[in-house]
């Protein structure tokens, strides 16, 4: 892969002439009619990741995945040969959700030999062919055959499972491209420490991806969170990220980062300084293979003050690498246009003694707190755009990641209502 230094001020935009630099228009974030089209062309063509393989460690392991994105609810399950499979959550007989436990609409997981339909019994083995039939005698002509469950396209690219409804669909590791194929190697194997949040959002899906892909807001809207002197010296660096790169439909941006450890640990609270830990994660490097060298994807610029590299998988997978040796997942998933379900993980090398896990533990806390922070704008935001008294917005160009996400969105779309209309 290329690397790029920075270019003249002002121009990472312009590098990428298709952007434009004209305001952008934020009506695919409030109509009704463009969401139920970005469902259909987008969220129903493209790859997503619905989790990692650490979740499926054994045969007959699985999870369902409920995604109201695509109008369905999904089973991944690790067969006996070892491969990971997706099937619609349909029963063949008669249409009841197979996997569920309490409450139908929730997400469930465990480990089973074969799915029984919780109505008549019909039973699915873990590569979804139908196995059994209750009083198979008193249908007519049934060729159990023909009624195994409906599978879904199911790919795993560095341990990360992605579906996608479209059948035709290129293949996961060509749709990932050149961004995806500069990570290969990073030891995400050996990071199996999860700590998970997941929050109803009342904004549209693209608007957190939006606070999340620029550093712009970071002095201002997180000002609170540091000590006085921490605050001033990221206001005085007049956040810039380091780097941006675009390989369409997907894009990165590379930021600075400091804190881990900080050059003077006076700056930063006692728990920190205690803990040796904080918002960029714990000071120490786990000792592992694969983060030394990392990957070449990861810090493109090659600069000495990397931090995080934050890439944004199209439609709604960012997955960001901090400098001190762990990483970060975010899923965003629709619910309606003005509502999505926000997923983060932290991904840990296992704790070898107690005051690691505890500096673990902090960083996954001060991470809730920044996001909180970065959510709290989003409702007010949308209700704002949704008034439709302002509807273009001029993005500069420390949000270019931001004009790609929308004017890609809306490429898509509009791609879409013409083949339609034609
Ligand atoms: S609906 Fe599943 S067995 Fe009847
Ligand atoms: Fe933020």
């Amino acid at each position: 892969m290329a690397h790029f230094t920075k270019p003249a001020a002002g121009s990472w935009t312009q590098n990428y002439p298709e952007l434009g630099t004209a305001p952008v228009d934020y009506t695919d974030s409030i109509d009704p009619a463009f969401y139920e089209d970005e469902r259909q062309a987008i969220f129903r063509k493209s790859w997503l990741n619905v989790g990692r393989v650490n979740r499926l460690p054994k045969v007959g392991n699985y999870f369902t995945k409920e995604l109201a994105c695509v109008g369905t609810s999904l089973i991944i399950v690790r067969g006996a040969d070892q491969t990971i499979r997706a099937f619609h959550n349909v029963c063949r007989h008669r249409g009841n959700k197979l996997v569920w436990d309490d409450y139908p609409n929730e997400e469930t997981s465990g480990t089973c030999r074969q799915f029984t339909c919780k109505y008549h019994a019909w039973r699915y083995g873990l590569d979804g062919e139908l196995t059994f039939v209750q009083q198979e005698g008193e249908f007519f002509d049934l060729d159990k055959q023909q009624f195994g469950l409906k599978n879904v396209r199911c790919e795993v690219w560095q341990g990360f499972i992605f579906v996608n409804l479209d059948e035709n669909a290129r293949p996961l590791d060509e749709y990932l491209g050149p961004l995806a194929k500069g990570l290969e190697g990073y030891p995400f194997e050996q990071m199996t420490e999860v700590y998970s949040y997941k929050a109803e959002i009342g904004a549209n899906w693209k608007l957190f991806i939006d606070a999340f892909a620029e550093f712009y807001h970071a002095p201002v809207l997180h000002q609170k969170q540091a000590v006085k002197d921490e605050a001033d010296k990221l206001a005085g660096y007049g956040y810039e990220a380091l780097h941006y790169e675009i390989a369409a439909p997907h894009s990165m941006i590379s930021s600075w980062g400091g804190m881990a450890p900080p050059k003077d640990p006076s700056v930063v609270k006692p728990i920190e300084r205690e803990l040796r830990s904080g918002l960029f994660g714990p000071w120490d490097r786990p000792d592992i293979e694969g983060l030394d060298p990392l990957p070449e994807g990861l810090n493109p610029a090659r600069h000495k003050a990397w931090g995080i590299d934050e890439f944004e998988f199209f439609p709604n997978f960012s997955l960001l690498f901090w400098a001190p040796g762990w990483y970060l997942t975010y899923h965003y998933w629709p619910t309606a246009v003005n509502r999505h379900i926000f997923e983060a993980s932290l991904y840990f090398v296992p704790a070898k003694n107690a005051r690691e896990r505890l500096a673990q533990e902090l960083a996954a806390v001060t991470f809730k707190e920044y996001a909180l922070q970065d959510a709290n704008t989003l409702e007010a935001t949308q209700t704002m755009i949704a008034t439709r008294e302002v509807t273009d917005f001029p993005l500069n160009d420390q949000e270019i990641l931001l004009r790609h996400l929308h004017k890609t969105t809306q490429k898509i779309v509009e791609e879409y209502r013409n083949d339609r209309a034609g």
